[in-house]
């Protein structure tokens, strides 16, 4: 008997899972500072009563709001539900009670909790699920719904989560763009009704708009004080982040995939689980927020997130589709005496009876342009190694051009409506990745272009459109609407099999620039390509904004020519290596364009990157001044031992009165440690005011309250700074 109940509790104990029944109500899910909290109220609703600062006590929550935790169509009182089904037997209501709830550890510093629901009158199933991360402040949440009713139930809405809020103003923050000018913010206060951020896109989502948001309770979003809540959306489809204000002024937030046009038809027994939502929150500002995010991005959202990334030179801008085997092999060379670590073949180098010359034939046909390349991709492998560099390619596995051998053998592997005319968009289709023999087809150009190529360490996985014609032959009729979803399970499928095959090449997520940038797809990959505009004031902007939400280390940065391609604005080298230095350094110039003077320049950047690299992509991101109200912009990194930090700050506009002097207060040092100031970077023979502090030390308590003071003056003077523990 005794050794029963021992057995009995070394298995409870093992799976470290309690589940509770009805007898304990609170539902808390916590982190290190932020708090989730939940109760089931006397008709055995869950409600959420709490979402911000840790509180020490959570059984003193006593009142038990109104609101449902996730709201359904029907029965419960709000404008947009989490949830809308229509039930085997046409019932279109939901009402979900209470049934039992459990907490487990699933890993160092992770708790998981399911809350399970399930409908008073149906066998209809929904799980609310969360991950705790503890030491990041990060909560994931998401939903698996199934049923046993005698036939499907069609969802309409399903959303990953739904948080309530009761304060007197919210201000959002969002970010929006287009191709080549992305990720730009702006706040509003929201007002009563519905304020919806979305994509319908299915395929390169986020190009118009990016599942993340900053949400300020009572007054706007600031750098370092208020009460923020931070959110996006793990999922590289069409998303929905709904801000509703209600008749009383309360917030509700119901995020998820976007569902329009999307009703999915629930088999019974099949279990459909909703992308990840990750929150953060801090009563400090958005800084904090930020760095939770990153923390936890290079811990868990990344694909090895705690490797150090390399510099390259990508041919792109320097050649586009005009080169051939001498030329690039002249471009390895001098990449690699510049410094660069790898260089990057982009698109171009493939197609035999439709050459890729320009963007309108062979994608889809991923073997090797002889008449550009005799020798293979092979040669150029072994150049790079020859040259001591690495060596990486581009692929656009997902997309096919009309004038391509794959086309014309599988005219329905694409993504089209029957009876309509094929909608092009830059030339080219979606394959339809529905259908397993185009996942499998997908999957076989990344893994045959690496199997046969041995030594490439870096792919570059472009995706040039969106969906439009939504039709798939895969799917059945009645199934059309799970186009969106099966689409982005079958490119998971892939990106799991290309993971397992090649766990050493390093990948990177581009989309005609930043159109597919989210935690999901990261998870496979060690960067991602923001934006088509390398322009290096524009650029400010739009690291900026990316770095709200996703870590500088995985953001590519390239320096490029001047006048720029995309702007045509000139800007100095200097500028464009400090901007480019302030994420993962590259390039994409033709280096046989370059001035001896600028090759030299770039050799010595390049070499001074690798000195402080680390703090960069391993460090907390503070921000200074943002570039959206100030002329002169500035942030910095510091390492987590708070021994190394290096600030970059840029001036935007030429002041020629006494120079911009915008103090810079630093921000996450020590203020017990003293730290030597370097400029990094310099220009040779140049004076500038901030010579009276090179060299000098400084306590980390006087750099924050004094700051650094030096004037500049000229539009795009640049300076990097390097601070260093004595
Ligand atoms: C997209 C990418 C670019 C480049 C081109 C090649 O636009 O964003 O960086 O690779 O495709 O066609």
């Amino acid at each position: 008997m005794t050794r029963n109940i021992a057995f009995l509790l070394s298995i409870i104990l093992a799976f470290s899972a309690i589940a509770v029944r009805a007898a304990e109500k609170t539902v808390t899910i916590s982190t290190k500072d932020i708090q989730l909290v939940y109760k089931v109220d006397k008709g055995n609703k869950l409600r959420q009563c709490y979402f911000g600062e840790s509180i020490n006590d959570n059984a003193q929550h006593v009142q038990v709001t109104k609101h449902d935790a996730y709201p359904t169509f029907g029965t419960s009182y709000v404008n947009e539900p989490a949830l809308r089904a229509v039930h085997a037997d046409g019932n279109t209501s939901t009402e979900l009670v209470y049934v039992s709830h459990k907490t487990e550890q699933t890993g160092d510093g992770i708790e998981h909790t399911e809350i399970e629901l399930r409908d008073s009158y149906f066998p209809f199933d929904v799980t609310l699920c969360f991950n705790a991360y503890y030491k990041e402040n990060v909560i994931e949440a998401w939903t698996v719904i199934k049923h046993s009713e005698k036939k499907p139930v069609m969802l309409y809405n399903y959303a990953s989560s739904h948080l309530f809020f009761q304060e007197k103003k919210y201000f959002l923050t969002q970010f929006y763009g287009e191709w080549a000018d992305e990720m730009h913010m702006t706040e509003m206060q929201l007002t009563r009704g519905i304020k919806s951020l979305e994509s319908k896109l299915g395929v390169r989502s986020n190009q118009h708009a990016h599942a993340c948001f900053f949400l300020g309770l009572d007054a706007p979003a600031q750098e370092d004080a208020g009460r923020v809540v931070g959110g996006t959306l793990a999922w590289p489809g069409s998303f929905n982040l709904t801000f509703d204000v209600d008749n009383l002024d309360n917030l509700h937030v119901i995020c998820g995939i976007n569902s329009f046009a999307g009703q999915y038809q629930l088999a019974k027994g099949e279990v459909f689980e909703t992308p990840k939502m990750l929150y953060s929150y801090s009563s400090n500002g958005t800084g904090d927020v930020t760095r939770n995010f990153h923390r936890w991005a290079k811990k868990y959202g990344i694909w090895r997130g705690d490797r150090t990334r390399t510099t390259l030179l990508n041919n792109w801008e320097a050649t586009y589709f005009n080169f051939n085997e001498e030329i690039l092999s002249k471009i390895i060379g001098d990449a690699a005496d510049m410094g660069f670590e790898l260089f990057l073949l982009d698109d171009g180098w493939f197609g035999e009876k439709y050459p890729r010359n320009n963007d309108d034939a062979g994608l889809g046909d991923w073997m090797v342009n002889r008449k550009k390349l005799p020798n293979g991709i092979g040669y150029l492998v072994e150049e790079a190694t020859r040259n001591g560099i690495k060596f990486g390619i581009w692929l656009e596995p997902e997309m096919v051009n009309p004038r391509s051998e794959l086309y014309e053998k599988h005219p329905d592997w694409v993504i089209t409506q029957p009876n309509r005319e094929i909608d092009l968009s830059r030339n080219q289709l979606i394959l339809d990745l529905c259908n397993p023999k185009v996942q499998d087809y997908v999957f076989s150009v990344v893994d045959n272009t690496l199997k046969e190529n041995p030594g490439i360490a870096y792919v570059k996985w472009d995706c040039n459109r969106f969906v439009t014609n939504s039709g798939s032959f895969f799917l059945s009729a009645d199934k059309q609407s799970h186009l969106w979803i099966e689409y982005v399970r079958g490119l998971y499928s892939v990106f799991e099999r290309v993971r397992a095959n090649h766990p050493e090449v390093s990948i990177m997520l581009c989309s005609g620039g930043g159109g597919r940038i989210d935690y999901a797809s990261l998870r496979y990959f060690d960067e991602f390509w923001i934006s088509d505009n390398t322009d290096a004031y524009n650029r400010i902007f739009i690291q900026w904004g990316t770095t709200q939400f996703f870590p500088a280390m995985a953001l590519a940065s390239h320096v490029s020519t001047s006048p720029n391609h995309q702007t045509g604005r000139i800007t100095p080298l200097k500028f464009r290596f400090d901007v480019a230095m302030s994420a993962k350094l590259g390039m994409d110039v033709q280096p046989m364009n370059m001035t001896p003077e600028e090759k030299e320049f770039s050799k010595n950047a390049i070499k001074e990157y690798y000195t402080f690299r680390e703090i960069v992509q391993h460090g907390d991101l503070y921000r200074l001044l943002s570039p959206y109200t100030n002329p002169r912009t500035a942030m910095m990194y510091v390492s987590e031992d708070q021994n190394d930090a290096v600030v970059f700050t840029y001036l935007l506009e030429k002041v020629i009165n006494g120079g911009n002097n915008q103090v810079l207060y630093l921000k996450g040092l020590d203020p017990n440690k003293t730290y030597r100031l370097n400029e990094l970077n310099k220009e040779p023979n140049k004076w500038s005011w901030f010579n009276n502090l090179e060299g000098k030390s400084f306590t980390g308590e006087y750099l924050m309250k004094y700051g650094i003071r030096f004037p500049m003056y000229n539009q795009f003077e640049s300076k990097i700074i390097r601070l260093t523990a004595e």
